[in-house]
């Protein structure tokens, strides 16, 4: 496996990852407020990431020149999907750099229900062979099926991605392609998390070993107890290290996987070991503990784990393991990935959401005006944990937050979004939307351990019971996306969306014709003319006349359609005019809604920004929830994110117009309405 062209093949495209490793975006948590990190030290794998995306390995690309499409029947003249089933020593390096897939491909093996959900079986080169393979993988909460045919690329005769070790068992490679037009590049540009994560749908952790928590070693035993998949790798310090051999023969830039430990007597002490292997199935370890290495001998024969084979699998002391290896990858796996009884697996609870811009994406805590306008969500953790594994008591929990579809934006020139979350402490009620306030009173109990341009960020918490309030956020405010948040606890946990129910107050302002004054009875003779109505053209000039004398409210006039809305809102007697006591109250509503514009209007501009639109709103009587607000946004806000006042008028009138026939559709309050096309005729049209 160390041919000489694909050695130093990788080494050129590490060296190019290398360069480019700044490319990562990070923001730590420095006295309260998010700052960027200098000096990133991204892992070798990340790092790798950025320099082989589309775009190098793109059909025009000198790389992917000299590269052939072969069938698998072309390549040997027995072609295998599977033999004896799969293992671990199905899963070679190809010439590219994709060890971080190899880690995740080989970790699969392990687990054979994980892997009969990716691969499924019944599929070969017998008598069913059509040409075609499908695997499946999971893509942001759900697994999506995804169908190849069978062409391999080659150059110079030798597969260049994943192969087997027999050269003549193709799922791995069909695997590997099933992915790469998955994640629609090639899939050099991934992480082992991300592999991990979309061959099982768990959850993917990541640890720097230099900083691990004092506890690491019975993190990984309860990871593996619970099913978990690890990998492991040691960073590259400069260019020159990539996949250079050390002392000891491990392997840097190199993605191993982590597959057991165990503690055994050793000279009187506990020793705790840790098994890995590595992808290429050669090259082991031989220090301490390695395949018949003179440790072993002090141990009684029971505690003695058989691993002497040439396989790429050793043990090393958990000691050792730290100061050589730079980082870990844990993937949970979820409830439904595992059947068997002996594993105690963690519960888990999904969420979809969205950021978009002037009404849910409200950046991080560095903007105090709009971060309560993200969304938010309820933690409820009951139970602490079974077997403290520290003396700390409490619930272990584990939060990731996904952005959506990213990936797929880069071919039109987007990249991924920074992101992150915060976690407050929380004893209120939970269908509330909390405000402003609220943050600007309380500090963040936990975090994110970054906020950093990753598909994912994931951090794992250990909290007392009780209910904890979570915000996901870009770094920046306004910026669009969607995201999948992910809540993985070690006991069951309940996790709800925080949002306003959608319902509205409105006061009875009704003025009768007996109660309107002497002058403003006048003032309505005067505009309304002879036949004392007031129609929708005539408010429209009224209104216009009367905003135009204020400079300190902007707008660009009342519309037809507006004055049209008014008109039918406040129309008992169905003549399409306002009468006296309609035009007093009319008159009345403005009066109000203009208070309420001038009050949150709280930097006297003469519009109001989005945030303020929605303290204006509850204000006004009207409570609403996320989606509602983010189309009233889409569809009332002006570019930069303000309302002036015929549109903020507009809005309240349309809101109000939609409650007030739903309600007298629904009498009793039942929160549904059944309607016929006559009734649907009656309400909506006007
Ligand atoms: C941390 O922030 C607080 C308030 O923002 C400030 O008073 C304090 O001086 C800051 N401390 C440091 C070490 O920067
Ligand atoms: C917001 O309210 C609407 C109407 O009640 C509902 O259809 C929608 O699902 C709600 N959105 C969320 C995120 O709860």
């Amino acid at each position: 496996l160390f041919r000489p062209m694909s050695f130093v093949k990788i080494k050129a495209f590490q060296k190019a990852g290398h360069r480019r490793r700044n490319n990562n975006v990070q923001y730590v948590e420095n006295n309260g407020t998010w700052k960027l990190r200098e000096n990133i030290k991204a892992n070798a794998l990340v790092a790798v990431k950025e320099s082989l995306g589309f775009k190098e390995l793109g059909p025009s690309s000198h790389k992917s020149r000299g590269i052939a499409w072969k069938r698998a029947g072309e390549l040997c003249s027995k072609p295998q999907f599977i033999v004896g089933g799969a293992t671990r020593t199905d899963i070679c390096q190809g010439a590219l750099g994709d060890c971080w897939l190899l880690a995740a491909i080989a970790s699969l093996t392990l687990n054979e229900e994980v892997l009969a959900r990716v691969v499924p079986a019944g599929q070969g080169f017998g008598d069913n062979y059509a040409g075609i393979f499908h695997f499946q993988f999971w893509q942001f909460g759900e697994w999506v099926d995804v169908v190849i045919d069978d062409r391999l690329p080659v150059k110079d005769g030798e597969l260049v991605f994943v192969h087997s070790a027999e050269g003549n068992e193709f799922w791995s490679a069909l695997l590997e392609k099933a992915y790469a037009k998955l994640v629609f590049v090639c899939v050099v540009s991934c992480s082992t998390s991300e592999g991990f994560e979309d061959f099982t749908g768990g959850i993917a952790e990541s640890y720097e070993l230099s900083k691990a928590p004092s506890n690491m070693f019975q993190i990984i035993q309860k990871a593996l107890e619970a099913g978990a998949l690890l990998g492991c790798s040691i960073d590259i310090t400069s260019a020159a290290d990539s996949e250079a051999v050390t002392r000891q023969k491990l392997v840097k830039g190199h993605a191993y996987s982590l597959t057991g430990v165990t503690e055994v007597n050793y000279r009187g002490r506990k020793e705790k070991l840790v098994r890995m292997r590595n992808p290429w199935g050669q090259v082991e370890w031989t220090g301490a503990w390695s395949d018949s290495s003179s440790e072993w001998n002090s141990i009684t024969a029971s505690e003695r784990p058989n691993a002497n084979a040439e396989d790429g699998e050793f043990w090393m002391s958990f000691s050792e393991f730290l100061s050589h290896y730079s980082r870990i990858e844990i993937c949970t796996l979820t409830p439904d990935a595992i059947t068997s009884d002996s594993i105690k697996y963690w519960a888990v609870s999904n969420h979809d959401g969205t950021w978009r811009k002037g009404s849910t994406a409200g950046g991080c805590r560095n903007n105090p005006y709009t971060f309560w306008m993200n969304p938010q969500y309820v933690i409820k953790l009951n139970d602490e944990d079974d077997d403290p594994d520290d003396n700390e008591v409490g619930c272990s929990f584990v939060v990731g937050l996904i952005q959506k579809n990213r990936r797929r934006l880069r071919k039109a020139g987007e990249d991924m979004h920074t992101i992150g979350f915060a976690i407050y402490e929380f004893h209120g009620q939970r269908d509330v939307h909390l405000d402003k306030n609220f943050f600007l009173t309380h500090a963040q109990k936990a975090r994110s351990e970054t906020f950093v341009n990753l598909r994912e960020v994931c951090t794992r918490f250990k909290l007392p019971p009780g209910e904890y309030l979570v915000v996901p956020s870009t770094f920046e405010a306004n910026q669009d996306g969607d995201f999948c948040l992910r809540v993985f606890s070690e006991k069951q946990t309940e996790t709800l969306p925080c949002d306003d129910p959608v319902d509205a107050e409105l006061p009875d302002e009704s003025v009768s014709d007996d109660e309107v004054d002497s002058g403003f009875r006048g003032m309505f003779v005067k505009l309304a003319g002879a036949d004392m109505e007031i129609s929708a053209t005539e408010l429209t000039t009224i209104l216009n006349k009367i905003i135009a004398k204020r400079t300190d409210i902007k707008t660009d006039g009342f519309s037809l359609e507006t004055c049209r809305i008014m008109v039918n809102l406040m129309d008992d007697s169905g003549n399409g005019k306002l009468g006296l006591g309609e035009f007093a109250t009319l008159w009345k509503k403005i009066q109000r809604y203009l208070g309420i514009y001038k009050k949150n209007d709280m930097d006297n501009s003469g519009t109001i920004s989005t945030p303020e639109m929605r303290l204006a709103l509850k204000e006004a009587g009207f409570t609403l929830n996320n989606t509602i607000f983010q189309l009233l946004v889409a569809r009332y806000a002006e570019t930069d994110m303000t309302l002036d006042f015929d549109n903020y008028v507009a809005c309240l009138m349309r809101l109000e117009m939609m409650f007030r026939v739903f309600k007298r559709l629904d009498p009793h309050q039942s929160g549904f309405i059944e309607l016929d096309f006559q009734q649907v005729c009656h309400a909506i049209t006007f």
